[in-house]
């Protein structure tokens, strides 16, 4: 029998359930055929590399003051924290908010080499996030959830189990109760972030993760965010944590 005096205690620890009894993290690589996992593996042959390469020259590219990334980050990112690239999004006590990681390249370039912002999600933004991501591949995700990310983490989780649209689905039904189904000749995966940006081959482009986000709320006929959105940003902590302990894979593959 359960003792009234532990009742709030145990609500809380029911609260601070961020997702269901024995879930395991899986990268949405695991759910790929055979031959995509070894493209994906190959560098040669997977095509996400591309926009590594891409990424890579505007990180050595001098702006219009001469000044490059690897003026502070070295040649290749060799100076790069690539622990801390694992980490995002994290919460940052200057900007007094939790910044994601194309925020992090973004207040790089506004705030210490003095250009004018990229738009979120642009293509110099999704290149030099996939070539930094692609640097700390084989990295742990550890996304802090407690402190002060726990408000952001909570709403992410909220948001990752609200219904939306017009049949009223939420992320939740498909990545957790429905995972391992086939939907539309596709096999429904966790919907983890770990290998982001991918390069998907049924649009034979690169795709960011708030564009992803679009695509799975537009799949089921509601309303996408705007890439950047506090909603997205949140999602981002919430689905990126849930992952913590998978390791980075960009730029991975999927249909
Ligand atoms: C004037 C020096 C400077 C330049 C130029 C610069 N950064 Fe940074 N960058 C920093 C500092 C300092 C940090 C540590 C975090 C902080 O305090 O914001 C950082 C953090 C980062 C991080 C997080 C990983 C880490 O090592 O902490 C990434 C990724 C990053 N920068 C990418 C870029 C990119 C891409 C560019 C070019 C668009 C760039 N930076 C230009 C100084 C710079
Ligand atoms: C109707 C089912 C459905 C719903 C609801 C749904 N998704 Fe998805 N999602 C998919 C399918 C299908 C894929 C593609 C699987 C693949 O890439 O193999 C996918 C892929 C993803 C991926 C990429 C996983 C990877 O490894 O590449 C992420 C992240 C994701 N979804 C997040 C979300 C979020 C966040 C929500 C809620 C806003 C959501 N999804 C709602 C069906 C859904």
């Amino acid at each position: 029998m359960i003792r009234w005096t532990l009742l709030p205690a145990l609500l809380a620890a029911a609260a601070a359930q961020a997702w269901d009894p024995g879930f395991e993290p899986v990268s949405g690589s695991a759910f790929l055929s055979e031959e995509t996992r070894q493209m994906q593996e190959d560098e040669f042959a997977n095509p996400g590399m591309e926009t590594v390469e891409y990424g890579r020259q505007l990180f050595h590219r001098p702006d219009e003051e001469g000044h490059s990334c690897a003026d502070c980050h070295g040649a290749e990112g060799v100076r790069l924290d690539k622990r801390r690239i694992a980490t995002f999004p994290r919460y940052s006590e200057e900007q007094e908010r939790p910044v994601t990681l194309q925020e992090q390249i973004n207040i790089c370039w506004e705030e210490r080499m003095d250009n004018f912002p990229y738009v979120y999600d642009c293509r110099e933004l999704v290149g030099l996030e996939t070539y930094v991501r692609y640097l700390a591949r084989g990295e742990e995700i550890q996304v802090q959830t407690d402190g002060p990310m726990e408000p952001f983490f909570r709403e992410g989780e909220r948001l990752y189990h609200q219904r939306f649209g017009q049949l009223d689905m939420a992320c939740y039904h498909c990545h957790d109760q429905h995972r391992g189904a086939w939907l539309r000749g596709q096999i429904l995966n966790q919907g983890q972030s770990n290998g982001f940006p991918v390069y998907r081959l049924s649009t034979s482009r690169v795709t960011s993760l708030h564009r992803r986000f679009s695509e799975c709320l537009a799949s089921f006929r509601a309303e996408p965010f705007l890439p950047g959105s506090d909603e997205y940003i949140n999602l981002e902590i919430y689905v990126t944590a849930r992952g913590n302990g998978l390791k980075i894979e960009t730029p991975a593959i999927r249909e």
